[in-house]
């Protein structure tokens, strides 16, 4: 008779590797507690269904009391805790991982993932908006991350920061976006240089353009949420499909993970041909000297 694993080996080639993931995935992150900010929307809400999926507990984060309530109806409160707070301000987010703590007695994976946007040129914007990115952005992930690393360390665990394409290349329009995103990859480098005799996996992933809320709230000149997306969110990867990328990026230990055919083309480009970049993203952005996205 066949053992288990032989009947695996066997299975048709396009089976055989979803099916041994599966188990894998499912055993690894059963009853893990995963702290994801961001959770009530877009990509955070992603991971929240598919971390759940496989067996762990969730605790999120928001600013918003009704759309955390939403999401806290369909899950039981064993699964899932949820507690408002604005990962821009210190208490909130010391709140957030100290009930987190209570709750669930340790945090295994921390997924700072709350973000928000910005679309103005730096001629035109008021510097708020570039403080209130740079808020949420970095210094949301710089206090999680403080807060949760005790636990995270005692658990051998992982911390995720979710960048950006424009994490690697800054993106006109997004001036203080990009320099949260670029700031989280040199803040998360350092201190995965830090842990690394420490058994912790520290990675930083760099989803492409994904359809959510983000480009709808993005704020203005004034720091006010600009109200509608410039771009076709239809034509873009869906948040559940970056959630699963980032689930199994994680489930493998990962350094980093750069997402979509473009997001890895932008990177390369501006890696090998900068100047060249230079021009491409500006032709993207920009028509007769307006910006359009
Ligand atoms: N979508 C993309 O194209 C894309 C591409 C690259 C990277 N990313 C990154 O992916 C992450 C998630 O973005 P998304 O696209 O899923 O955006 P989203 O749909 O706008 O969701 C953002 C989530 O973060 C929460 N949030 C925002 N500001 C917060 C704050 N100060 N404190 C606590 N929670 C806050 C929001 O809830 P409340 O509004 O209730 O606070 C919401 O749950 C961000 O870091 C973003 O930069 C997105």
């Amino acid at each position: 008779m066949l053992t288990h694993s032989f009947k695996v080996f066997f299975l048709p080639p396009i089976i055989s590797p979803i099916f041994a993931t599966h188990v894998l995935t499912n055993k690894m992150f059963k009853d893990k507690v995963v702290a994801i900010t961001g959770g009530s929307d877009g990509i955070g809400k992603a991971l929240i269904d598919e971390f759940i999926k496989h067996g762990a507990k969730i605790a999120t984060c928001g600013r918003n009391h009704d759309k955390l309530y939403h999401l806290q109806v369909q899950y039981p409160k064993n699964l899932l805790h949820t507690i408002v707070a604005d990962v821009s301000n210190e208490n909130d987010c010391k709140r957030f991982i100290d009930t987190t703590l209570q709750t669930f007695g340790g945090i295994d994976i921390l997924i700072n993932n709350a973000g928000i946007s910005m679309r103005a040129l730096v001629k035109d914007v008021d510097l708020n908006t570039i403080k209130k990115v740079m808020d949420t952005n970095f210094w949301g992930t710089v206090y999680c991350t403080k807060f949760a690393l005790d636990s995270v360390m005692e658990r051998k665990g992982t911390i995720v920061g979710v960048s950006s394409i424009a994490g690697y290349r800054g993106l006109p329009g997004r001036s203080g976006y990009s320099a949260s995103k670029h700031a989280i990859n040199g803040w998360l480098e350092a201190l995965r240089t830090e842990l690394l005799d420490k058994g912790v996996n520290v990675m930083w992933v760099c989803p492409g353009f994904t359809t959510s809320n983000i480009r709808n709230v993005a704020l203005n000149n004034d720091a006010k949420p600009q109200g509608e997306s410039p771009m076709d969110e239809s034509k873009m990867m869906t948040a559940e499909e970056c959630a699963r990328h980032i689930v199994k990026a994680i489930e493998k230990r990962k350094r980093t993970l750069v997402l979509t055919f473009t997001g890895k083309q932008t990177v390369l480009m501006n890696k090998f041909f900068p100047a060249w970049a230079d021009k491409l993203v500006r032709n993207y952005f920009f028509k007769n000297g307006e910006l359009i996205k």
